[in-house]
């Protein structure tokens, strides 16, 4: 009987059909099929399988199901547990994606030596880069320890041995793409070997109890090269992005079964590597020169921190025929959006007009809370006329004009307050403001944009 087949199975939804076509039937993408050979045999027929723990599960009462033991372990590494919900679960397995260069690799060779350092056994098993780079690059982080143990290997088998040579307490793989099952058909880095070889991993994670992390390679459209399915195999996924040229790093989880997706870590990358960022607000107005047109700051939310940030804009005029449209860190639709209501509503016409406004520092705010301190901005440059130093301006616009209020708008104008704003543009239903923040409430965009001085037809 033949062992194996060919199959034309999706990158992104994992579904399977025997001839290539355009579009994937599973989830309808273009262009995600890649050709495989698949292992047909059943599982019980591969060599090497394990087979599910010898003892038969029976149903236990809810009461005497002992949760005690996935409890979370800090890391030791702040940024990083904040996200984690306390730190990572000994026997879950997290996934964590990001463009190469972004830190992923010095953030966890960062969590190893910090777990170490309190007694804990870590094994980075990394294909991308050799044992004597690895053991540099902890020298100059300042995380050499005797208990990081270092494995070069890529065959799972191999990998699985070791694990079950070291008892480690965690286990890193550096990265998923690069592992692979020999006994499967199919070429290291397809998708059903990444599928599978996470698979096994999850089943070594919780049979032993140790808290493991795959680390995967992200394309550039940000999506995990390889199959989704693997974010379903694993308990939490954590995405790390960040602007190449920029120092800042935000760590997100994207999934977590342990806690919540709404926390955010920042970090800066520098010569120790990744350090956290745990007061950010001001991070963002470092460099900014006040009295210049077409810059307003914004108290914007990420996840539970509020975060100030400068909303700049710039209006150059073109010769062409299609206007550029351009939004850094900011969401390029509602751009489109809010330049129209500006047409309609306030007589303001971008038409003829090259358009540029940009989240500073690399962050990426794609809440509609941003919309009033983009429409701002965008008016200031306009008019040539800047804002008051000390004015800070957040909500949402509709597309009739009117401004409406976001929320945990107390926060917000607290943390302006707190880092010595004075005055701030707010819609006309937001809350009290904090002491020494003066609060203009406004109705529509129209008024608002008098509000802050600039003249409107
Ligand atoms: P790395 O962790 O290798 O990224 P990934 O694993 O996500 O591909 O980080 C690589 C980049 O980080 C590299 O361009 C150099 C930079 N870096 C620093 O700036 N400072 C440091 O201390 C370290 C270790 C790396
Ligand atoms: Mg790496």
């Amino acid at each position: 009987m033949a062992r194996t087949r060919t199959v034309h199975r999706c990158t992104e939804c994992g579904s399977g059909s025997p001839q290539w076509v355009g579009r994937c039937p599973g989830c309808s993408g273009w262009n995600t099929l890649v050709e495989e050979i698949e292992d047909v045999r059943p599982p019980s027929a591969m060599p090497h399988r394990r087979s599910s723990s010898g003892a038969r599960e029976r149903p236990v009462p809810i009461l005497e199901v002992d949760a005690s033991e996935w409890a979370a372990r800090p890391t030791g590494i702040g940024e990083l547990d904040r996200v984690l919900g306390g730190g990572f679960v000994p026997g879950s397995v997290t996934l964590v994606g990001g463009e190469p260069g972004i830190g992923k690799s010095t953030l966890l060779l960062q969590a190893l030596g910090s777990m170490a350092a309190t007694g804990s056994r870590g094994l980075l098993v990394s294909a991308e880069e050799s044992k004597q780079q690895v053991r540099l690059r902890a020298e100059r982080l300042g995380v050499l320890d005797p208990r990081i143990l270092l494995l070069s290997e890529t065959s799972l088998p191999d990998i699985v041995r070791a694990v079950d040579e070291v008892a480690p307490d965690s286990l890193v793989v550096d990265s998923i793409q690069t592992v692979f099952d020999p006994d499967l058909g199919s070429a290291p880095g397809s998708v059903a070997q990444v599928r599978e070889c996470a698979h096994q991993l999850v089943q070594l994670a919780k049979s032993r109890a140790m808290a493991t992390v795959l680390v995967g390679h992200v394309t550039k459209e940000g999506a995990l090269a390889g199959p989704r399915v693997l974010e379903h195999v694993v308990d939490t996924v954590l995405s790390f992005e960040g602007d190449r040229h920029h120092a800042l790093r935000l760590l997100r989880a994207a999934k977590h079964r342990f806690g919540s997706t709404e926390e955010l870590g920042l970090f800066e990358m520098g010569e120790q590597g990744l350090q956290g960022v745990p007061d950010p607000s001001g991070l963002f107005l470092g460099d900014r020169t006040s009295g210049v047109p077409g810059s307003v700051v914004l108290p914007a939310m990420e996840g539970h921190r509020p975060l100030l940030v400068e909303v700049q804009a710039l209006i150059a005029p073109t010769t062409l025929a299609m206007p550029r449209r351009s939004a850094q860190g900011l969401d390029q639709g509602r751009l489109s959006m809010l330049l129209a209501v500006l047409d309609r509503r306030a007589g303001m016409s971008f038409t003829g007009a090259d358009v540029y406004v940009s989240a500073v520092g690399g962050v990426r705010i794609i809440e509609p809370g941003a919309d009033l301190a983009v429409v701002l901005a965008l008016a200031s440059s306009l008019t040539g006329i800047s804002l008051a130093p000390g004015l800070v301006a957040c909500g949402e616009v509709g597309l009739g004009g009117e401004l409406r209020q976001v929320g945990q708008t107390s926060r917000r104008l607290s943390e302006a307050a707190r880092l010595g704003f004075t005055e701030a543009i707010v819609p006309a239903s937001a809350p009290e403001g904090p002491v020494g923040l003066r609060l203009h409430r406004v109705g529509s965009l129209a008024e608002a944009i008098r509000t802050a001085g600039l003249p409107i037809a």
